[in-house]
């Protein structure tokens, strides 16, 4: 038997990795992706040769996260509830797929991940692996084994020779995803929603308090919907996003302190850091205001919280979000030009735009003389003929009054 664990190198899967050697006994297949979480995967490496994985796969997987991941979301302006810009949502699927491809490659049966048996992110590698390959078995050991508290883990560990960072030993203070696109914090000093998170879970924003007290002004290109240059530099999507991570980050840009509904009926509390992704929204729908006719962008907007809930639910891999993203790619084609953003303590906020396929008319709009670019006589008829059902309803609440 052989299984192809997701392995962030961390206590948690690392534990996985000796259950399954141990409980399941089966050969373990170690999968490591760098999404831009910023850590060193080579220790991960290490641990998993000293533990006796038989095969290690380590993977920068950066570009395509973003290219064709992250950028077609970005397409949509995707928030879930209202706010939420799916930073972990989108990395699932993706993670996934290579751990399915990587069974096939490896004659391997099974997947296995180290997701708890609460959350989204079961559901999201779990829907996505059997969405692309309906055979495959998937191991949750969260929700099998029985080392259900801290100090069961740990002794676990012990007895297996597992090393344990020392901060690991005590409770874990609360629990993270982070990627390119961001960073999530949750659940310990963070589960009571009426309590204000220490700054310490901050990781990658300053607080805008201590933010630069100047305004930083910043250009993003876009070519037919995806950003690709930042201040008129040409960027490949993973240098883009950690460009604009960068500038976000320093000037506290994309913090989110937020209670959202999960997929499995119960609500959480999570801390979230998204500096790139928030200044890239901004952008994206500053460079749709002039670029987007209105009834495609009204359209948009109307599917955008039905496609940014198949992305938080687990259904990338679904035929319903492949006919939503064929009308918003659909829609791209002229989302091209330049954006000028204003970057200050926290705010983004667009402050020009232009673009050769601009529908934006200064001839028709402008309050000075528009040398006959439109008749204004010609709105007289368009009111009386929109008021006429107004006006009928009008009338009869007079008459029965
Ligand atoms: N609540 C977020 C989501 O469902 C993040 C989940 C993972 N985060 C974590 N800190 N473990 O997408
Ligand atoms: C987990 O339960 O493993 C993390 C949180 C989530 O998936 O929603």
């Amino acid at each position: 038997k052989k299984v192809v664990l997701a392995y962030s190198g961390g206590l948690d899967t690392s534990i996985i990795l000796k259950w399954l050697q141990t409980e399941y006994d089966c050969e373990v297949v170690t999968f490591t992706a760098d999404l831009g979480q910023g850590e060193e995967l080579e220790p991960a490496r290490k641990k998993a040769e000293m533990m006796g994985a038989s095969a290690i796969y380590i993977e920068d997987l950066r570009e395509e996260f973003v290219r064709d991941f992250v950028f077609p979301m970005f397409r949509a302006n995707a928030v879930y509830e209202g706010l939420y810009l799916l930073g972990t949502s989108i990395a699932r699927p993706l993670i996934s797929k290579r751990l399915v491809e990587i069974a096939e490659a490896e004659g391997a049966d099974a997947v296995a991940h180290g997701a708890t048996g609460k959350g989204n992110d079961q559901v999201r590698f779990e829907l996505a692996a059997y969405a692309l390959n309906p055979d495959i078995k998937v191991i949750a050991p969260w929700r099998e084994w029985d080392l259900s508290s801290r100090t069961k883990l740990i002794d676990f560990a012990e007895k297996n020779q597992i090393p344990i960072a020392k901060d690991k030993r005590g409770e874990a203070p609360f629990s993270v995803d982070a990627n390119l696109l961001h960073t999530s914090s949750e659940g310990k000093v963070l589960e009571d929603p009426a309590v204000a998170a220490p700054d310490y879970v901050y990781q990658r924003t300053v607080d805008p308090r201590h933010a630069p007290d100047e305004p930083e002004v910043i250009e993003v290109g876009f070519e037919r919907g995806d950003a690709v240059s930042v201040n008129g530099e040409a960027l490949s999507p993973a240098e883009l996003l950690t460009k604009l991570n960068e500038l976000g980050g320093k000037h506290g840009v994309g913090r989110l302190d937020l209670v959202e509904g999960r997929f499995v009926g119960m609500k959480s509390r999570g801390i979230y850091e998204t500096p790139g992704g928030t200044i890239l929204l901004e952008a994206h729908r500053g460079i749709e205001q002039i670029t987007l006719d209105r009834g495609a962008a009204h359209l948009k907007d109307e599917l955008m919280p039905r496609y940014a809930e198949l992305i938080y639910n687990g259904f990338w891999f679904s035929p319903e979000r492949e006919m939503l993203q064929a009308a918003i790619d659909a829609s791209q084609g002229h989302v091209t030009g330049t954006v000028r953003l204003e970057l200050y303590k926290g705010s983004v906020r667009t402050i020009g735009r232009w673009s050769k396929h601009s529908l934006y008319s200064e001839a028709h709009v402008t309050f000075e003389d528009d040398a006959g670019a439109y008749d204004q006589a010609d709105a007289a008829g368009f009111i009386q003929l929109n008021a006429l059902r107004l006006k009928l309803l009008a009338a009869r609440d007079r008459r029965l009054k």
